[in-house]
């Protein structure tokens, strides 16, 4: 029988997120901590080839999907190369970009048939743009994004809602789907090292969707794609839908299938998880992965590695920043 990596509540993990770089143009403040990161040290990060091996490895072992992460992944050097070695694998590739160096790969990303691409746009204004990313690249990505669904890529947007910063731009993001063919997803503010997360800054997935609701009357509940981390809904009449990932007030574990694989080759659980399994090191002593993987998941806890629903920050200050674990 064929090896699988399934943990201890019986679940099949067949969805790898693989985090390219720690390295990113923008600096989101809810992502990357004010005082910046100790960036990885080179020998430390996975090459081209080390990433194409273990990517294969566990496509061997069950994984059908892998999604590219960062920080931003459109800026680790030749992702070109990387990308192209990546779909001969024959897995559904997918990426999670800003959206800034779109431009230069969407032509390869048609010849190699991968048509996914979730795109970070927190807000639809030019000037709050520049105050949550700090950086000034607003109008490029807006173009990129139009550039996309000119050659019919599978949009998603992902805004993470914060209070007082984005929260009023609900309906506007609702009212692109109207006629635009994508998806606005909207994220519920999740904690993890030096981002000052506090829930009261949050909105939930039930604020979300009365805001929507007085607004445009009508919501249609969609049906989640197995797996899917996000609730999927369509306002009556609309070409594109919405989605909502409410991981702090609505998460979808028990139907997590996720690993995660870092920059730095540390296989992580769960995104939440404080505890990671170091892959590089073995895989550079010539061992074999297969068992280390499958055992590594036997540690896999059955929700949020644990964390209540207060979101104990003993723990998430323990776990990384969301930049070097890509989402
Ligand atoms: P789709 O494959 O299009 O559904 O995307 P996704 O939601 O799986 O991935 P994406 O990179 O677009 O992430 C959107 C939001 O979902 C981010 O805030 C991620 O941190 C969060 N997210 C992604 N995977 C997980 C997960 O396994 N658990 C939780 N709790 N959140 C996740
Ligand atoms: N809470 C929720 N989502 C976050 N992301 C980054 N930081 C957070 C956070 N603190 C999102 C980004 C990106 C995705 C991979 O994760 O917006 O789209
Ligand atoms: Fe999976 Fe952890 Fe996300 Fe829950 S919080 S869905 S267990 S990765």
């Amino acid at each position: 029988e064929k090896k699988k990596i399934v943990d201890n509540f019986g679940r099949p993990h067949t969805y790898l997120r693989i985090s390219l770089t720690d390295r990113c143009n923008l600096r989101c403040f809810y992502c990357m901590p004010e005082d910046g990161i100790q960036l990885m040290e080179k020998s430390n990060i996975m090459s081209l080839e080390e990433i194409i091996e273990l990517a294969r490895t566990f496509r061997d072992l069950g994984v059908d999907t892998i999604r590219l992460t960062g920080g931003e992944p459109l800026v680790r050097k030749n992702f070109g190369f990387l990308v192209e070695e990546l779909a001969k694998l024959g897995v559904t590739l997918k990426i999670t970009t800003n959206g800034i160096v779109l431009d230069k790969y969407l032509e390869l990303f048609q010849k190699i048939g991968l048509k996914r691409i979730n795109l970070s746009l927190d807000t639809l204004d030019k000037a709050k743009s520049v105050f949550i990313t700090k950086r000034d690249y607003f109008d490029r990505i807006m173009k990129n994004l139009e550039m996309a669904l000119e050659l019919d890529m599978h949009i998603k947007l992902n805004i993470v809602l914060i209070k007082g910063v984005n929260d009023n731009e609900i309906n506007d993001f609702i009212q692109l789907t109207k006629h635009k063919n994508l998806t606005v997803k909207f994220i519920e503010f999740m904690p993890f090292k030096g981002n000052k997360w506090d829930w009261s800054k949050g909105v939930s997935e039930q604020e979300i969707l009365k805001i929507v609701a007085d607004k445009f009357g009508k919501i249609n509940e969609l049906e989640n794609p197995e797996h899917s981390t996000s609730n999927n809904f369509q306002v009556e009449g609309h070409v594109g839908s919405f989605g909502i990932v409410s991981t702090i007030t609505n998460p979808f574990c028990s139907e997590c299938n996720r690993i995660r694989l870092t920059a730095d080759g540390k296989m992580k659980n769960c995104l939440f998880a404080n505890s990671e399994t170091d892959l590089l090191t073995p895989f550079r002593n010539g061992e074999k992965m297969e068992d280390i993987i499958i055992k590594a998941i036997k540690t896999k806890k059955f929700s949020r590695d644990g964390m209540d629903v207060k979101m104990d920050a003993k723990h998430y200050e323990k776990n990384r920043s969301m930049i070097s674990i890509g989402g």
